[in-house]
Protein backbone atom coordinates (compact mmCIF):
# COMPACT_ATOMS: atom_id res chain seq x y z
CA UNK A 1 0.00 0.00 0.00
CA UNK A 2 1.52 3.52 -0.93
CA UNK A 3 2.55 5.53 1.89
CA UNK A 4 0.09 8.72 2.61
CA UNK A 5 0.90 11.99 2.81
CA UNK A 6 1.88 14.35 5.80
CA UNK A 7 -0.23 17.16 6.00
CA UNK A 8 0.14 20.42 7.38
CA UNK A 9 -3.15 23.03 8.23
CA UNK A 10 -2.07 26.33 8.42
CA UNK A 11 -5.07 28.37 10.08
CA UNK A 12 -7.52 26.68 12.81
CA UNK A 13 -10.54 28.59 12.43
CA UNK A 14 -13.90 28.16 10.46
CA UNK A 15 -12.26 26.29 7.47
CA UNK A 16 -8.93 24.84 9.17
CA UNK A 17 -10.49 23.14 11.90
CA UNK A 18 -12.96 21.02 10.01
CA UNK A 19 -10.58 20.05 7.68
CA UNK A 20 -8.63 18.95 10.37
CA UNK A 21 -11.03 16.92 11.81
CA UNK A 22 -12.00 15.31 8.73
CA UNK A 23 -8.41 14.48 8.42
CA UNK A 24 -8.30 13.23 11.79
CA UNK A 25 -11.39 10.98 11.21
CA UNK A 26 -9.64 9.24 8.13
CA UNK A 27 -11.82 11.46 5.39
CA UNK A 28 -9.19 11.39 2.64
CA UNK A 29 -7.81 8.32 2.14
CA UNK A 30 -4.10 8.72 1.46
CA UNK A 31 -4.12 11.98 3.91
CA UNK A 32 -2.65 12.18 7.09
CA UNK A 33 -2.94 15.23 9.03
CA UNK A 34 1.10 15.68 10.67
CA UNK A 35 1.18 19.08 12.26
CA UNK A 36 -1.69 21.88 13.09
CA UNK A 37 0.07 25.93 12.80
CA UNK A 38 -2.90 28.19 14.97
CA UNK A 39 -2.92 29.43 18.59
CA UNK A 40 -6.49 27.88 18.76
CA UNK A 41 -5.21 24.23 18.23
CA UNK A 42 -4.13 23.29 21.34
CA UNK A 43 -7.22 21.04 21.97
CA UNK A 44 -6.04 18.99 18.52
CA UNK A 45 -4.57 15.31 18.99
CA UNK A 46 -1.61 16.43 16.60
CA UNK A 47 1.42 18.40 17.24
CA UNK A 48 1.03 22.31 17.40
CA UNK A 49 3.71 23.77 15.50
CA UNK A 50 5.18 27.13 13.75
CA UNK A 51 4.94 27.44 10.19
CA UNK A 52 8.44 26.92 10.02
CA UNK A 53 8.18 23.70 11.30
CA UNK A 54 5.33 22.72 9.42
CA UNK A 55 6.65 23.41 6.06
CA UNK A 56 9.17 21.13 6.76
CA UNK A 57 7.27 18.28 7.89
CA UNK A 58 4.71 18.07 5.57
CA UNK A 59 4.54 16.54 2.01
CA UNK A 60 1.37 19.14 1.72
CA UNK A 61 0.29 22.32 3.10
CA UNK A 62 -3.25 23.69 3.22
CA UNK A 63 -3.46 27.40 4.05
CA UNK A 64 -6.70 28.23 5.70
CA UNK A 65 -5.23 30.98 7.66
CA UNK A 66 -6.12 34.49 5.62
CA UNK A 67 -4.23 36.60 2.85
CA UNK A 68 -1.03 37.63 5.36
CA UNK A 69 -0.42 34.16 5.78
CA UNK A 70 -0.38 33.04 2.47
CA UNK A 71 1.88 36.01 1.75
CA UNK A 72 4.15 35.25 4.66
CA UNK A 73 4.65 31.44 3.86
CA UNK A 74 3.38 30.19 0.82
CA UNK A 75 6.71 31.01 -1.45
CA UNK A 76 8.42 29.09 1.66
CA UNK A 77 6.46 26.29 1.07
CA UNK A 78 6.73 25.65 -2.42
CA UNK A 79 10.72 26.05 -2.56
CA UNK A 80 10.89 23.87 0.37
CA UNK A 81 9.05 21.24 -2.32
CA UNK A 82 5.88 21.54 -0.41
CA UNK A 83 2.59 20.90 -2.22
CA UNK A 84 0.42 23.92 -1.56
CA UNK A 85 -3.46 24.27 -0.97
CA UNK A 86 -4.67 27.76 -1.36
CA UNK A 87 -7.90 28.84 0.54
CA UNK A 88 -7.47 32.77 0.42
CA UNK A 89 -8.15 33.04 -3.08
CA UNK A 90 -8.65 37.16 -2.89
CA UNK A 91 -4.92 37.38 -1.99
CA UNK A 92 -4.18 35.84 -5.72
CA UNK A 93 -5.33 39.40 -7.01
CA UNK A 94 -2.20 40.79 -5.99
CA UNK A 95 -0.29 40.05 -9.36
CA UNK A 96 3.40 40.05 -7.40
CA UNK A 97 2.10 37.28 -4.93
CA UNK A 98 0.49 35.59 -7.69
CA UNK A 99 3.43 35.52 -9.68
CA UNK A 100 6.13 34.45 -7.00
CA UNK A 101 3.79 31.82 -6.23
CA UNK A 102 3.35 30.63 -9.86
CA UNK A 103 7.00 30.42 -10.15
CA UNK A 104 8.34 28.92 -6.89
CA UNK A 105 8.69 24.94 -6.76
CA UNK A 106 9.50 22.51 -6.88
CA UNK A 107 5.97 22.35 -4.62
CA UNK A 108 2.88 22.56 -6.82
CA UNK A 109 0.29 25.33 -5.70
CA UNK A 110 -3.26 24.24 -5.81
CA UNK A 111 -6.37 27.19 -5.94
CA UNK A 112 -9.59 25.65 -4.16
CA UNK A 113 -12.74 26.61 -5.99
CA UNK A 114 -14.04 27.28 -2.76
CA UNK A 115 -17.69 28.50 -2.34
CA UNK A 116 -18.15 28.33 -6.25
CA UNK A 117 -19.25 25.90 -8.58
CA UNK A 118 -19.65 25.91 -12.13
CA UNK A 119 -16.17 26.97 -13.02
CA UNK A 120 -15.78 23.63 -15.02
CA UNK A 121 -18.07 24.63 -17.64
CA UNK A 122 -17.40 28.34 -18.00
CA UNK A 123 -13.48 27.43 -17.84
CA UNK A 124 -14.29 24.76 -20.97
CA UNK A 125 -16.55 27.48 -22.38
CA UNK A 126 -13.95 30.32 -22.39
CA UNK A 127 -11.04 28.48 -23.91
CA UNK A 128 -12.93 28.25 -27.25
CA UNK A 129 -13.84 31.88 -26.72
CA UNK A 130 -13.30 34.38 -24.43
CA UNK A 131 -16.77 35.41 -22.98
CA UNK A 132 -18.18 38.53 -23.25
CA UNK A 133 -19.26 39.38 -20.41
CA UNK A 134 -18.83 38.08 -16.84
CA UNK A 135 -20.47 38.75 -13.66
CA UNK A 136 -21.00 38.32 -10.13
CA UNK A 137 -23.64 38.98 -7.38
CA UNK A 138 -22.83 38.11 -4.27
CA UNK A 139 -25.81 38.80 -1.43
CA UNK A 140 -24.63 38.73 2.66
CA UNK A 141 -25.75 39.94 5.74
CA UNK A 142 -24.49 43.51 6.33
CA UNK A 143 -23.03 42.17 9.95
CA UNK A 144 -20.68 39.44 7.75
CA UNK A 145 -20.07 43.29 5.07
CA UNK A 146 -18.44 45.57 7.66
CA UNK A 147 -15.25 46.47 7.33
CA UNK A 148 -12.39 48.40 9.46
CA UNK A 149 -11.77 50.67 6.61
CA UNK A 150 -15.60 51.71 6.81
CA UNK A 151 -16.71 55.40 8.37
CA UNK A 152 -18.90 55.29 11.57
CA UNK A 153 -21.72 56.64 9.66
CA UNK A 154 -21.10 54.09 6.90
CA UNK A 155 -20.97 50.96 9.22
CA UNK A 156 -24.40 52.46 10.82
CA UNK A 157 -25.99 53.07 7.86
CA UNK A 158 -25.20 49.35 7.05
CA UNK A 159 -25.90 47.69 10.38
CA UNK A 160 -29.40 49.45 10.46
CA UNK A 161 -30.40 49.11 6.78
CA UNK A 162 -34.00 47.53 6.52
CA UNK A 163 -33.80 45.94 2.92
CA UNK A 164 -31.22 44.82 -0.05
CA UNK A 165 -28.19 47.47 -0.18
CA UNK A 166 -25.33 47.52 -3.42
CA UNK A 167 -22.57 48.15 -1.26
CA UNK A 168 -20.02 47.71 -3.73
CA UNK A 169 -19.97 47.43 -7.28
CA UNK A 170 -16.55 47.26 -9.18
CA UNK A 171 -13.85 44.82 -10.44
CA UNK A 172 -13.12 41.33 -8.70
CA UNK A 173 -9.65 42.44 -7.67
CA UNK A 174 -11.25 45.87 -5.92
CA UNK A 175 -13.27 43.73 -4.30
CA UNK A 176 -11.18 41.43 -3.18
CA UNK A 177 -8.95 44.10 -1.61
CA UNK A 178 -11.97 45.85 0.00
CA UNK A 179 -13.52 42.73 1.09
CA UNK A 180 -10.44 40.37 1.84
CA UNK A 181 -12.41 37.76 3.71
CA UNK A 182 -15.53 38.31 1.62
CA UNK A 183 -15.09 38.12 -1.36
CA UNK A 184 -12.91 35.60 -2.28
CA UNK A 185 -15.56 34.03 -4.84
CA UNK A 186 -14.82 37.07 -6.80
CA UNK A 187 -11.21 36.36 -6.93
CA UNK A 188 -11.65 32.63 -8.05
CA UNK A 189 -13.94 33.89 -10.91
CA UNK A 190 -11.46 36.05 -11.95
CA UNK A 191 -8.62 33.81 -11.93
CA UNK A 192 -10.36 31.45 -13.79
CA UNK A 193 -11.25 33.35 -16.79
CA UNK A 194 -8.49 35.86 -17.07
CA UNK A 195 -9.34 37.06 -20.62
CA UNK A 196 -13.40 38.46 -19.22
CA UNK A 197 -12.75 41.37 -16.61
CA UNK A 198 -15.30 40.49 -14.05
CA UNK A 199 -17.90 42.89 -13.03
CA UNK A 200 -18.90 42.39 -9.83
CA UNK A 201 -21.68 43.59 -7.04
CA UNK A 202 -21.94 43.28 -3.46
CA UNK A 203 -25.08 43.77 -1.67
CA UNK A 204 -26.15 43.84 2.22
CA UNK A 205 -29.35 42.41 3.07
CA UNK A 206 -30.48 41.57 6.43
CA UNK A 207 -32.92 39.19 5.33
CA UNK A 208 -30.43 37.32 3.43
CA UNK A 209 -29.69 33.79 5.76
CA UNK A 210 -27.99 32.10 3.24
CA UNK A 211 -25.02 33.38 1.45
CA UNK A 212 -25.89 34.08 -2.00
CA UNK A 213 -23.69 33.68 -5.46
CA UNK A 214 -24.99 34.39 -8.73
CA UNK A 215 -22.55 34.29 -11.94
CA UNK A 216 -23.91 35.21 -15.30
CA UNK A 217 -21.65 34.71 -18.68
CA UNK A 218 -21.81 35.41 -21.91
CA UNK A 219 -20.26 34.99 -24.95
CA UNK A 220 -19.62 33.13 -28.56
CA UNK A 221 -20.48 29.68 -27.08
CA UNK A 222 -23.36 30.29 -25.00
CA UNK A 223 -25.07 32.05 -22.13
CA UNK A 224 -24.55 30.97 -18.24
CA UNK A 225 -26.14 31.30 -14.87
CA UNK A 226 -25.04 29.74 -12.19
CA UNK A 227 -26.73 30.22 -8.23
CA UNK A 228 -25.02 29.22 -5.26
CA UNK A 229 -26.77 29.83 -2.23
CA UNK A 230 -24.42 28.28 0.76
CA UNK A 231 -25.39 28.14 4.23
CA UNK A 232 -22.63 30.57 6.52
CA UNK A 233 -20.39 28.54 8.90
CA UNK A 234 -21.46 27.98 12.10
CA UNK A 235 -17.40 29.07 12.97
CA UNK A 236 -17.43 32.40 10.68
CA UNK A 237 -20.49 34.43 9.08
CA UNK A 238 -18.10 35.75 6.37
CA UNK A 239 -17.21 32.33 5.34
CA UNK A 240 -19.66 29.13 3.95
CA UNK A 241 -20.39 26.29 5.39
CA UNK A 242 -19.18 24.06 1.92
CA UNK A 243 -15.75 25.73 1.69
CA UNK A 244 -13.74 23.13 4.08
CA UNK A 245 -15.38 20.50 2.32
CA UNK A 246 -14.31 22.26 -1.09
CA UNK A 247 -10.63 22.64 0.40
CA UNK A 248 -10.49 18.97 1.00
CA UNK A 249 -11.88 18.07 -2.49
CA UNK A 250 -8.37 20.09 -3.58
CA UNK A 251 -5.89 18.36 -1.24
CA UNK A 252 -7.30 15.20 -3.34
CA UNK A 253 -6.05 16.18 -6.07
CA UNK A 254 -2.38 17.26 -4.64
CA UNK A 255 -2.03 13.28 -3.65
N1 LIG B 1 -11.98 30.30 -1.37
C1 LIG B 1 -13.15 30.61 -0.82
O1 LIG B 1 -14.23 30.50 -1.44
C2 LIG B 1 -13.16 31.10 0.60
C3 LIG B 1 -14.36 31.19 1.28
C4 LIG B 1 -14.35 31.64 2.60
C5 LIG B 1 -13.17 32.02 3.19
N2 LIG B 1 -12.00 31.95 2.49
C6 LIG B 1 -10.73 32.41 3.07
O2 LIG B 1 -10.12 31.38 3.80
C7 LIG B 1 -9.34 31.93 4.86
C8 LIG B 1 -9.74 31.28 6.20
O3 LIG B 1 -11.13 31.50 6.42
P1 LIG B 1 -11.82 31.11 7.82
O4 LIG B 1 -13.26 31.37 7.65
O5 LIG B 1 -11.35 29.78 8.28
O6 LIG B 1 -11.20 32.25 8.76
P2 LIG B 1 -11.15 32.26 10.37
O7 LIG B 1 -10.92 33.70 10.74
O8 LIG B 1 -12.32 31.56 10.95
O9 LIG B 1 -9.85 31.40 10.69
C9 LIG B 1 -8.55 31.77 10.31
C10 LIG B 1 -7.62 31.31 11.43
O10 LIG B 1 -6.26 31.43 10.98
C11 LIG B 1 -5.50 31.95 12.07
N3 LIG B 1 -4.30 32.58 11.53
C12 LIG B 1 -4.18 33.79 10.92
N4 LIG B 1 -2.89 33.98 10.56
C13 LIG B 1 -2.20 32.89 10.95
C14 LIG B 1 -0.84 32.49 10.85
N5 LIG B 1 0.08 33.28 10.28
N6 LIG B 1 -0.49 31.29 11.36
C15 LIG B 1 -1.41 30.48 11.93
N7 LIG B 1 -2.72 30.79 12.05
C16 LIG B 1 -3.10 31.99 11.56
C17 LIG B 1 -6.45 32.91 12.79
O11 LIG B 1 -6.02 33.14 14.12
C18 LIG B 1 -7.76 32.13 12.72
O12 LIG B 1 -7.90 31.24 13.81
C19 LIG B 1 -9.61 33.46 4.84
O13 LIG B 1 -8.60 34.10 4.09
C20 LIG B 1 -10.90 33.56 4.07
O14 LIG B 1 -11.03 34.81 3.41
C21 LIG B 1 -11.99 31.48 1.23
Amino acid sequence: MPESKAIAVLGYGAIGSVVCDRLLAGGVPGARLDCVVGRRAAGTSVPVVTAGEAIERADVLVECAGHAALAAHGEDALSAGADLVVSSVGALTDASLRERLHAAGPGRLFVTTGALGGLDLLVAAASAAPFTTVRLSTTKTPAALVQDWMEPSQKEALLSARGPVVVFSGSAEEAAALFPRSMNVAATLSLALPATPVEVELVADPAADLVAHVVTAEGPVGRYRFEVRNQPSPGNPRTSRVVPYAVLRTLREAL
